[in-house]
């Protein structure tokens, strides 16, 4: 057996990418090991979302560039890749900047793998593969999954056409493609009879999905969820990320009616000034975004709220962040991740005046996440004493204790171990702690749950 080793950074995509690059090397012998020091193969799975995200590929090919020497000098061959968006946006340069590369890989051409490993192994050729045939991609994945964890992603939309002008990923994922029906559908089959009871389906613009159904039609995101919840043991559905702009009265109408369907929807809104999504090319405006808040609440009373936003994109002033700062206490989200505007290079936004000084950037990052933090504080001190039901899928830091997640994604311990791994049951929170809760389980439950 030779030993692989896969790094994974930025979005859950490359979560479910790397899972299937696992897949796929596994039939020529490549068995997963969990540090790099002993691995013939690693590969890092990259993004390029941000500056920061992109820097840190490099300096890990400099560490992982000492690995190689060391099994160079103990008559071992140590491969290196590089897949991901980071290899997709700079392709060729990787192999310039740091000749301890192999294999520059694209988020499309994964699949190609076995074909590009067995060329090195045979020739020690270096190559570059950057097609963006996503279709040809799943295709030639493998059926089976290797997943055995409670909870499992599973990607069902990839790519972007709505060119935020801040963003890279229309240029590294490629333009929308939505997987027909039936094909996710298997997979979401095969990975239930594997004990998956939670699917998150995946896309940059998940509810955009438009793939072909069983009947030859365009079926969108709602209806996929309907067919999808028909799996008995599949008892819980997610979906993630969503634009505001697709979300269809249809899907909203799933979040009153499908059961199955979490109470948390991640639905992004970046900035809460007008101007700002304006020059953002975001399509749609603080009001659109307000009313929709209101209508998916409306449709699911208990729902949470998550949402990312951009701190300093260029020409905001302290009118416009005070409008963000404003819309976060109009809609008192659960949970929401923050960041500072970073110039990514060929986005229209990176050339556009007014940049903000990285220093007031920092302030209102600050200030903006204290006041997010404060907010998903008290959402979670109000579950103090309310019983969720909690899908277990690990054992807790403790030993004795077994961990899960609640409807709204928050970590949940409970004392009383293994047993309950890959089960639903409901617990009754006795403490709230400020990256998770804790709880007993309601003892009487035990098997009716399920
Ligand atoms: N700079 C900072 N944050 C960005 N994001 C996307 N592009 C950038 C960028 N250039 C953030 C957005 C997006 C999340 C995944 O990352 O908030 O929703
Ligand atoms: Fe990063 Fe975006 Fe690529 Fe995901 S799709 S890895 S977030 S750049």
């Amino acid at each position: 057996m030779k030993k692989l080793y896969i790094a994974t950074y930025g979005c859950q995509m490359n979560v479910y990418d790397s899972g299937r690059i696992t897949d796929l090397l596994a039939p020529l012998g490549y068995a997963p090991t969990a540090s790099a020091e002993d691995a013939d193969l690693v590969i890092l799975n990259t993004c390029h979302i941000r500056e920061k995200a992109t820097e840190k590929v490099y300096s890990e090919l400099g560490k992982l560039k000492l690995v190689k020497d060391r099994g160079a000098r103990e008559g071992r061959s140590v491969f290196i890749g590089v897949a991901g968006c980071v290899a997709q946006a700079e392709g060729a340069e990787i192999l310039a900047r740091q000749p301890a590369v192999d294999i520059v890989v694209g988020p499309q051409s994964y699949h190609r793998l076995p074909v590009l490993i067995d060329r090195l192994l045979r020739s020690e050729e270096r190559t570059v593969e950057l097609d963006f045939p996503a279709q040809e991609k799943f295709d030639a994945l493998p059926q089976h999954r290797s997943a055995s964890a409670p909870a499992a992603f599973l990607t069902i939309q990839e790519g972007c056409d709505k060119f935020c002008t801040f963003c890279v990923v229309p240029y590294t994922r490629g333009t929308e493609f939505s997987r027909p029906v039936v094909k996710i559908e298997q997979e979401a089959r095969q990975l239930a009879s594997r004990g998956v009871r939670e699917l998150t389906l995946l896309g940059q613009n998940v509810n955009a999905y438009r793939g072909e159904g069983p009947d030859g039609k365009a079926w969108n995101l709602a209806r996929l969820i309907g067919r999808l919840a028909t799996i008995p043991s599949v008892e819980r559905l997610r979906y993630t990320t969503s634009h505001p702009r697709d979300m269809t009265a249809d899907l909203i109408a799933a979040h009153r009616d499908e059961t199955k369907l979490m109470p948390y929807l991640h639905l992004p809104v970046q900035s809460g000034s007008d101007r700002m999504l304006k020059a953002m090319n975001r399509g749609h405006n603080r009001d659109s975004y307000l009313r929709l808040v209101e209508e998916v609440r409306r449709a699911r009373t208990d729902l949470a709220l998550s949402s990312d936003f951009i701190v300093g994109f260029p020409g905001e002033t302290d009118a416009d962040f005070e409008a963000t700062l404003d819309l976060v206490k109009q809609v008192c989200f659960a949970q929401a991740f923050s960041f500072k505007y970073s110039a990514r290079p060929g986005t229209p936004a990176s050339g556009m005046e007014g940049q903000v000084p990285e220093n007031v950037k920092s302030e209102r990052l600050l200030i903006l996440q204290a006041l997010i933090t404060g907010h998903a504080r008290v959402f979670n001190a109000a579950m103090y004493d309310r019983v969720l039901p909690v899908l277990f899928d690990r054992k807790g830091r403790l030993p004795g204790q077994a961990a899960g997640r609640s409807p709204y994604l928050q970590p949940v311990h409970v004392d009383g171990a293994a047993p309950y791994i890959g089960e639903i049951h409901d617990v009754r929170i006795s403490k709230v702690l400020p990256n998770s809760l804790h709880g007993e389980l309601i003892k009487a439950e035990i098997g009716a749950a399920n």
